[in-house]
């Protein structure tokens, strides 16, 4: 790659794994194994490059809602992947944090988040959110009644401690596969600046090249945060 400006946190919304699947005449399930493993390919990936904050959008609030089969093929996934195979995830050599509320998920997937977490807290090489059941519109008035039951105001810096992504940094890039033109509730209140990026490649076939392709592209791009071009206030 040449010279670019890196990120240092980016979002993905990992959407199409469900058409990926339908278009090769596959349940969705189907695609949805496909999506979690490059999941693992591409975070790989970002963190080589030097991406140090990685938060996946891997269930919203509302993707609940879906038929219950699929919940619970999901689920099934989640129990495969921070369970049995989350020697796989530790292997990226990362911290591991949960985004979401996730009492509605299974009680052993939870205890396995719980030890994805403990095992991974000392990893060096970046950190991951994922997640889950997760939607910013929720995580909003969560933290307003938070702010409220302690009976104080907030600015913008106190407000955003009470989100659940606490005090990183805001994402620098969010990208979104699967050909949507939306944030279907993802950070909300983070990504007043974020840079957004839209690909129609489905979620199972976003490729290495094709991370790259988007870290140049918001490489190339002027942050301006509301002020005019070089200014350096
Ligand atoms: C994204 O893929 C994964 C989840 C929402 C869990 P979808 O399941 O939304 O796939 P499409 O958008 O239907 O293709
Ligand atoms: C967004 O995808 C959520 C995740 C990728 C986890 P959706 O498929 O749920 O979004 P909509 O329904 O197209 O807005
Ligand atoms: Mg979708």
């Amino acid at each position: 790659m040449k010279e670019i400006v890196l990120p240092v946190h980016i979002g993905f919304i990992m959407d199409g794994n469900g058409r990926w699947a339908q278009r090769r005449f596959r349940p969705r399930a189907f695609g949805h194994r496909a999506g979690v493993q490059n999941m693992l390919k591409i975070c790989e990936h970002a963190f080589e490059l030097g991406v140090r904050i990685v938060t996946v959008y891997a269930l919203s609030t509302e993707n609940l809602r879906r038929p219950p089969e699929e919940v619970e093929e999901l689920f099934e996934l989640f129990r495969t992947y921070f369970g049995k195979k989350r020697a796989r995830l530790l292997e990226l050599g990362v911290k591991f944090n949960v985004v979401g509320d996730v009492s509605p998920l299974p009680e052993d997937v939870q205890q396995s988040l719980v030890e994805l977490a403990e095992e991974s807290k000392d990893f060096q090489k970046g950190l991951l959110n994922i997640c889950l059941n997760y939607g910013a519109r929720q995580e909003i008035v969560r933290a307003t009644n938070a702010a409220v039951a302690a009976g104080r105001f907030v600015d913008e810096d106190s407000f955003k401690e009470l989100l659940m992504t606490g005090d990183l940094p805001d994402p620098d890039l969010i990208i979104r596969t699967g050909g949507e033109v939306r944030l279907s509730n993802f950070l909300l209140y983070q990504a007043a600046y974020t840079e957004l990026y839209f690909t129609d490649r489905m979620w199972p076939a976003f490729s290495r090249r094709d991370l790259e392709k988007a870290i140049e592209n918001f490489s190339a791009r002027e942050r301006r945060y509301g002020n005019v071009r070089g200014s350096k206030a």
